[in-house]
């Protein structure tokens, strides 16, 4: 059994965390830190600085990715990465992503400290964007080094105010000709390894302090515009109305029915957001924009509901004699965690001594795009109440701790292996 790395501090993440809550544009309101918004560019500062404190180098890429790494014997070798996102959904709480910049960064320092030998690099990573709060798509740095964004394709990519995300980089000075060396080929990172708060009630309910996840659910998010006539409230009769928000309403309530119906407990439908026109109590809406978000662990099952609803939409059209029409923001496929990975997590944590839940991770996370290029594990730290996307978000830090002892042991044995090691560097799990 390998000597254990001294254990993380629940006082530097602490500090941390709290050190990068401050930067945020609703104070008083929960934490929101908006893509390359003056309070996420200070956020990003904050973590470059940090990172050199701990003798990381720093560089970033042409979408604004953040590598801080710690260099391993053998640059030869591909390196292993940690990290996750800085970027929030409105009014957030302060660990959704924060918990796996700021566990990876104190990962590294234990091992840094610790002076034990590993071949390969090891890289905390930054993801840009990870939510989809000012471009409506999420993951976009996790996205880009996966292949799956172009420069083109983020050119196109607006905010509400117009603005494109091509022009956001240039005018922040990052180089657009490098955006053709975003993509990282399959095999150019040898592990990937994500701390994150779980942001359901699942560990918590079980008395568990650590997940390991074994798959991600997938996103698939559509944007349904139905367009009827606006008139009257009063002086219309119902047998002459085309009411743009009752149609839109049965379209809704369909996709809440086929998810409930669905065999796959991991397979959800939900209506985030709604804009009714022209929105006043005595119209009749003529127009009607909502978003569905579908995600399953079972792309079969979600492809067939996606299948079933747009049938719905076509017959809703009919029978409201309403127009109809959807845009599929994404589709994503369910990513499956590597079992090598998910071994050494199991294997750390039996030396541990310590508890552990195989499990699905119902939110997407940067990993299902790295996913495409790279084998990767999760590690998830119980989040209280199963709260999240939301101010009342919790997560305790000696919680975040123990994921990040978990996570520092875990790679610190990724890094040491070689090809010629890998195959006895973590035993077999006999019960599978
Ligand atoms: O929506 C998600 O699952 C992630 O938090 N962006
Ligand atoms: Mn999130
Ligand atoms: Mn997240």
């Amino acid at each position: 059994m390998h000597a254990m790395l001294k254990k993380a501090s629940g006082k530097n993440i602490r500090a941390d965390l709290e050190n990068l809550g401050r930067f945020n544009s609703t104070p008083g309101e929960g934490l929101t830190r908006i893509l390359f918004t003056e309070q996420e560019l200070k956020a990003r500062t904050y973590i470059k600085d940090r990172m050199r404190e701990l003798g990381l180098s720093v560089h970033e890429d042409a979408i604004g990715n953040i590598f801080g790494r710690l260099p391993g014997t053998d640059p030869e070798l591909s390196p292993v990465w940690t990290g996750s996102h800085i970027d929030t959904v409105p009014h957030a709480g302060q660990f959704d992503g924060m918990a796996g910049v700021v566990g990876g960064m104190e990962a590294l320092r234990l091992i840094g400290e610790s002076g034990r030998p590993h071949a390969r690099d090891l890289e905390v990573v930054v993801f840009t964007s990870e939510e989809p709060t000012r471009f409506g798509k999420g993951c976009l740095g996790s996205r880009a080094l996966a292949g799956d964004l172009t420069r083109d394709e983020a050119a196109a990519l607006t905010d509400a105010g117009g603005n494109t995300l091509r022009d956001v980089l240039a005018e922040l000075g990052y180089d657009e000709d490098g955006f053709s060396e975003i993509k990282r080929e399959r095999g150019s990172v040898y592990a990937c390894v994500e701390l994150h708060i779980e942001q359901g009630a699942v560990l918590e309910n079980l008395g568990i302090k650590t997940g390991v996840v074994t798959a991600i659910s997938a996103p698939t998010d559509l944007r349904v515009t139905v367009k009827g006539t606006q008139q009257h409230a009063g002086a219309t009769p119902m047998y002459l109305r085309k009411d743009a928000l009752t149609a839109a309403a049965r379209i809704m309530l369909k996709a809440e029915e086929l998810a409930r119906r669905a065999e796959n407990v991991s397979t959800v439908a939900t209506v985030g957001a709604v804009r009714a026109y022209p929105g006043a109590t005595n119209v009749i809406p003529g127009r009607v924009e909502f978003s569905v978000d579908l995600r399953s662990s079972d792309l079969q099952e979600k492809n067939g509901i996606l299948e079933t609803l747009r049938c719905y939409m076509e017959f809703t059209a009919l029978e409201c004699d309403v127009d109809i029409s959807e845009e599929t923001v994404c589709h994503e496929h369910p990513a499956r965690a590597d079992s090598h990975i998910i071994q050494a997590i199991r294997t750390v944590c039996d030396e541990k001594n310590e508890p552990y839940h195989l499990m699905v991770s119902g939110a997407y996370h940067d990993s299902m795009f790295v996913a495409r290029f790279a084998p990767f594990g999760m590690i998830f730290v119980p989040s209280r109440g199963g709260i999240s996307h939301h101010r009342d978000e919790w997560t305790d830090y000696g919680d975040i701790a123990l994921g990040a002892d978990i996570l520092a042991e875990t790679l610190l044995r990724l890094s040491s292996e070689t090809p010629e090691t890998k195959e006895t560097s973590i035993p077999s799990n006999e019960n599978g």
